[in-house]
C-alpha cells in the first residue's frame, strides 16, 4: 500500500481510488464520439458504461425531456397518482417484453432493478404462502449492481469486502456449472426463492453462457418451484441484436431486470419485467399493498426519454446493426487470437472481450489506446472489453479495432 497525501477534488469518484486526483474530463460527445476538454477526440468501444445504445448528442431526445420538463418534470407514482409518460413507456415496454402477460415495475437504475427483483420474488413466495423460500441464489462472475442485494449477489468478491453483513440467504455458486447448481439446489430444496443470472456475464468479463446453460436454470427452477431472474441491466434493448438476452437466448425468466440502454443513459432509469407467476401471487389478495418502491420509480423525464430512445432503436433498426458490429469485433479478435497477439475472444452480439495473455497488461492496453484516441475498459487482470454505441460507423469501429491490436501488440 503507498501512502498518498489529501486528494483535493470534491467529488469523490465511484470505482476510483479516493486518492487519485486526475480524471480525463469529457465535455462533449457526438455518434460513437466524445471529445475531453484539452481537444482530444475518441472513439467510444464502451457505450459509456455498457448503456449508450443510440450514441451520444441526440438532440431529439434532449427536446423530449426539456418539454416534459417544462410540461411536468416528475410527480410520484405511489398511490394515488400516475402520469402520462410512464403508462405510456409501461405498454410500450410490454409490447417488446420477451414474457407473456408481464407487467413493469419502474425504479432508477439496474442495481434498484436487481435489489426490487430480489424483494418481489420473495414477497410472491410469501402471498403464495411460502414464506420459507428466502434463499438467492446467485453465479460467481455475476456483476448485479451495488446495492445490498446486488453486493451480497454478486459474484466478485473483492466488490463484497468491507461492507459488513450481506443480506442472508444469498449464495453464490461456479459460473456455468450446472451440475453445481442442480445439487445446491437439490440441498436447499423447497427455501429456494430465485435463481439470479445474467445471461450473458458482462462487467464480470464479458462471458457467454456455454450451450444449453440458460436452458438448464429454467428447468432446475420449474423443478424446484424457484422464480428464475434475469440480470439484463446490459444486454438489454439491441445490444445482442435482439430486444432482450431472452429472446437471444430463447429462454424466458419470471422476473427481468433492465436499466441502462432503456433510456441510453440519457435519464437514468430502470425497471423490472413482472412476469405471469410473480403477477399472479401478487395480484392474488386484492387487499395487499406493495410496499416497495422509489421516490422515482416512473420519473416522467426519465420515461420521455426513454421513449424516444426506444423509438430511434427501432427506427434506424439498432438491432441489425448490433449483430453486423459484433461480426465485425468477433472477426477481429478471433484473428488476433489467432496471430497469437491475444490468449481469447469472448462475445455475443455486439458485446466482447478480449482475453490477454499472462504476460500482456490490461491497464497499459487501455491507456495506450486512449493516447491512440479510442476507449475500452479494463476488467479484472485480462480482459479488455469492448460494447460500442450501436451507431458506431464501420470506419471508426475498425480504427477501434486498430487501436486495440496495435495497444495489444505493445506498439
Ligand atoms: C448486469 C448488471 N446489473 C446491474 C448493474 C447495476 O446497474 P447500475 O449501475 O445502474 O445500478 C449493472 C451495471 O453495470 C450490470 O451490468
Amino acid at each position: 500500500m503507498t501512502s498518498a497525501s489529501t486528494s483535493q477534488n470534491a467529488f469523490l469518484h465511484p470505482f476510483a481510488k479516493p486518492t487519485k486526483e486526475n480524471f480525463i474530463k469529457l465535455v462533449r460527445g457526438q455518434g460513437a464520439l466524445v471529445w475531453d476538454d484539452k481537444g482530444n477526440e475518441l472513439i467510444d468501444g464502451m457505450a459509456s458504461l455498457w448503456y449508450c445504445a443510440v450514441g451520444h448528442g441526440r438532440k431529439e431526445i434532449g427536446d423530449a425531456v426539456a418539454k416534459q420538463i417544462s410540461t411536468l418534470e416528475a410527480y410520484s407514482t405511489f398511490d394515488p397518482f400516475t402520469n402520462e409518460p410512464v403508462e405510456i413507456l409501461a405498454e410500450k415496454l410490454i409490447s417488446i417484453c420477451p414474457m407473456p402477460e408481464a407487467r413493469v415495475f419502474f425504479c432508477g437504475s439496474g442495481s434498484e432493478a436487481v435489489d426490487s427483483a430480489m424483494k418481489l420474488a420473495r414477497l410472491a413466495h410469501v402471498q403464495a404462502g411460502h414464506p420459507e423460500r428466502t434463499v438467492i441464489i446467485s453465479r460467481m462472475r455475476g456483476y448485479h449492481g451495488t446495492n445490498y442485494g446486488g453486493t451480497s449477489a454478486q459474484g466478485l468478491p473483492l466488490n463484497k469486502i468491507g461492507y459488513g453483513p450481506l443480506v442472508p440467504d444469498v449464495e453464490q455458486v461456479a459460473s456455468d456449472d450446472l451440475e453445481a447448481m442442480s445439487v445446491l439446489m437439490s440441498q436447499r430444496g423447497n427455501t429456494i426463492a430465485a435463481v439470479l443470472a445474467e445471461p450473458l456475464q458482462g462487467a464480470g468479463g464479458v462471458y457467454p453462457p456455454t450451450p444449453g446453460y440458460l436452458e438448464g436454470l429454467r428447468k432446475l427452477c420449474d423443478q424446484h418451484g424457484a422464480f428464475l431472474i434475469f440480470d439484463e441491466v446490459i444486454t438489454g434493448f439491441a445490444r445482442l441484436g435482439t430486444w432482450f438476452g431472452a429472446n437471444f437466448y430463447n429462454v424466458n425468466p419470471d422476473l427481468l431486470c433492465f436499466a441502462k440502454a432503456v433510456t441510453s443513459g440519457y435519464q437514468p432509469l430502470g425497471g423490472i419485467f413482472v412476469g405471469k407467476a410473480v403477477r399472479k401471487s401478487l395480484e392474488a389478495d386484492a387487499d395487499f399493498i406493495l410496499r416497495t418502491g422509489y421516490t422515482y420509480s416512473g420519473h416522467a423525464s426519465a420515461c420521455a426519454a426513454a421513449l424516444v430512445n426506444l423509438e430511434i432503436i427501432e427506427r434506424e433498426n439498432l438491432a441489425d446493426r448490433a449483430t453486423h458490429i459484433g461480426k465485425r469485433i468477433g472477426d477481429a479478435l478471433n484473428a488476433l487470437v489467432r496471430d497469437g497477439v491475444i490468449e481469447s475472444a469472448r462475445g455475443d452480439g455486439a458485446v466482447w472481450a478480449a482475453g490477454l495473455h499472462s504476460t500482456q497488461n490490461n491497464i497499459k492496453i487501455r491507456d495506450r489506446m486512449l493516447e491512440l484516441g479510442a476507449i475500452t475498459r479494463a476488467i479484472n487482470a485480462d480482459t479488455n472489453t469492448f460494447c460500442p454505441p450501436l451507431v458506431i460507423t464501420d470506419t471508426q469501429l475498425d480504427k477501434l479495432l486498430d487501436a486495440f491490436a496495435t495497444a495489444a501488440s505493445g506498439k
